[in-house]
């Protein structure tokens, strides 16, 4: 995900700004850049890579600066596209993280007045509309721009001529530090804590600009007053922004990667290019661990949406067998984009003849270069080695796939994507009720064997429950259709063996209610996994953990947020290294 730093003071700005973004390093990036404002104009560097020794980089003097570390979202990793990003004057620098959604159109509009564009970013607009907005007043001209903007942004823009940064929220934090005659502006406090551990946070609409003498924040055209706050955490706690761990946080980002997400490609209209289901007989999936589970629910929804027959394998199986060549897209999901297992199935589909399409959430992974088409997920990097908010991602671009290409009267599909759009809401309820959550799971963390279940669209659900359990907890979990629990694993039933289970009320709720008594009858503790609007749900079961509710068909969304706290806390309560699993690796390089 990308960094911001601003600074104003009287230090040197290029070696506060490199130090602070190493600071940054821990959220990942493929390019960085600074600009500092020396006499009346900018010098800026920019480079792909890590940063290194900050003596190595010496930019002109000068105290007042920005800088940036980026993780591609729109134009490959570059020091083109790296920021910051100028107006065709080099006069004004901006620095951005989010993203622009309406950038095409606007860019179109900007061509036509004569702007020239060097890089393949959403974020060069900004500077270019600030161009055409700047009248001798920053501030102003920044206020003005951003009124274009759509989508998501946390901007710091300096201008060669004046002694000032000028910041913009809107749905991507900033902070500002505050020093004794110096400011700082970030994306997140760690940037700022080698210096200050005062800080104010910015609300959604402001616009902040800093000076020598201080600093102004204005909301809607009107000036505001905003705390200053002490942060209490070291430097290593806030990385974590707060939490105990990488997971954790990953897991309450949830909400906002799934917005981040339908903003890329969720308009009027869904932003998927059409072209890539052309002309195709059936999909083939594959993909490894959670990015497998993640397919399962890909084909529950797009036979169920389109009619289009689909298969799902491991990667790795894939290998070994000899599939029909037909018109067949193969569609590789991999957070990473590097599971080797995936790449050599992608490659093999490729030698095949079949059309293969990348869901990835790694701009220039290798995945991207296999694949003929490309299709990213917005879930910034992950920490943690269990896979939380890009799986949720995942699911997020298939159900825009599934929406995308479905046989379904418009009604049903807009019915659809209007509850996708309350999901990230949903998701927030869920984490607010993480307390109740935490306590089932003292409950069941001293337990060595659990059982999760599911059917139909549950079925993956329960899948990906009991992946996130054992990898990280080490209890020993495995999931199951329910119906498949008296065909053997019914054996490993008894008071020691919990069972989860995923209750969804469309056409499988009796069946699963069935399935529970089943499971009662040997004595098994029953943990539901349920809506909230389900009345009968604790009348059979033990415990039941509770979900906003929502149409059936996405309730992998709420109900996977909710296996991924309760997974978490037994892991927490039971003292386990959470982020870093024995055995793991966060990316499987090897077949
Ligand atoms: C998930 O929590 C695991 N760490 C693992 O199963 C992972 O999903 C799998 O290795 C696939 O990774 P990918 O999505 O990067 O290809």
């Amino acid at each position: 995900m990308c960094g911001i730093v601003g600074y104003i003071g009287f230090r040197r700005a290029d070696q506060v700004i490199i130090s602070a973004l190493k600071r940054l390093e821990y959220r990942g990036y493929d390019s960085w850049g600074v600009a500092v404002k020396h006499g009346n104009s900018l010098e800026i560097i920019k480079r792909v890579g890590a940063i290194g020794d900050v003596e190595n980089y010496s930019l002109a003097e000068g105290n007042v600066g920005i800088g940036h570390t980026r993780w591609a979202t729109h134009g490959k990793p570059s020091e083109i596209n790296a920021h910051p990003h100028t107006d065709c004057n080099n006069q004004i620098a901006v620095v951005h993280n989010g993203i622009i959604s309406n950038f095409q159109s606007l860019k179109e509009e900007l061509e036509s007045r004569g702007h020239k564009f060097s890089s393949e970013t959403d974020t060069e607009v900004i500077a270019h509309l600030i161009e055409e907005e700047y009248r001798g007043d920053l501030k102003e001209a920044v206020m003005k721009a951003v009124e274009r903007l759509r989508g998501s942004y946390a901007i710091v823009v300096m201008h060669a001529e004046t002694e000032e940064l000028v910041a913009a929220r809107y749905k991507s934090p900033l902070v500002i530090g505050v020093g004794d005659g110096e400011w700082f502006i970030a994306s997140d406090v760690p940037a700022v804590l080698d210096y200050t551990n005062r800080v104010i946070y910015l609300e959604d609409g402001d616009v902040a600009k800093l000076w020598n003498d201080g600093f102004t924040i204005w909301n809607n055209g009107k000036e505001v007053e905003r705390r200053v706050e002490t942060v209490p955490w070291s430097i290593e706690d806030a990385e974590k922004g707060g939490y105990e761990h990488f997971m954790l946080k990953e897991i309450h980002e949830n909400p906002r990667v799934v917005e981040e997400t339908l903003l890329e490609y969720l308009e009027d209209d869904i932003k998927i290019d059409s072209r890539i289901f052309a002309g195709i007989s059936d999909i083939l999936f594959v993909a490894c661990g959670t990015s497998f589970h993640a397919c399962l629910v890909g084909k529950y929804l797009i036979e169920g949406l389109t009619g289009i027959p689909v298969r799902v394998e491991y990667a790795s199986e894939f290998n070994y067998s000899n599939p029909p060549l037909s018109r067949t897209l193969v569609v590789g999901i991999t957070q990473s984009g590097e599971t080797a297992d995936t790449l050599e199935a992608m490659r093999k589909a490729k030698k095949l003849g079949m059309r293969v399409l990348a869901i990835t959430n790694v701009l220039g992974s290798t995945a991207t270069r296999v694949a003929d088409h490309v299709i990213y997920t917005r879930a910034g990097p992950e920490i943690g080695v269990a896979a939380t908010k890009t799986f949720i991602a995942q699911l997020i671009v298939l159900y825009l796939i599934a929406a995308k290409i479905s046989s379904l009267p418009p009604t049903e599909i807009e019915e659809l994507l209007e509850e996708l759009r309350n999901i990230p809401q949903k998701i927030r309820q869920i984490l607010d009720r993480e307390d109740e959550i935490s306590s089932i799971s003292n409950t069941f963390a001293g337990y060595e064997n659990m059982m999760y279940v599911g059917r139909g669209i549950g079925y993956p659900v329960a899948l990906e429950g009991a992946l996130k359990l054992k990898e990280i907890s080490y209890i020993h979990a495995e999931g199951y259709p329910a119906g498949e629990l008296k065909h053997g694993p019914f054996a490993l039933l008894g008071e020691k063996t919990p069972v989860v289970a995923c209750v969804v009320r469309d056409k499988t709720y009796e069946s699963m209610l069935g399935n529970i008594k089943e499971i009662k009858a040997r004595e098994s503790p029953v943990i539901a996994v349920a809506d909230e609007d389900d009345e009968e749900i604790e009348k059979f079961v033990d415990y039941v953990i509770r979900t906003p509710s929502t149409i059936p068909l996405l309730t992998p969304l709420t109900y996977s947020v909710a296996l991924q706290l309760f997974a978490y806390h037994i892991a927490r309560i039971r003292g386990c290294e959470i982020d870093k699993p024995r055995n793991l690796a966060k990316s499987v390089t090897v077949e």
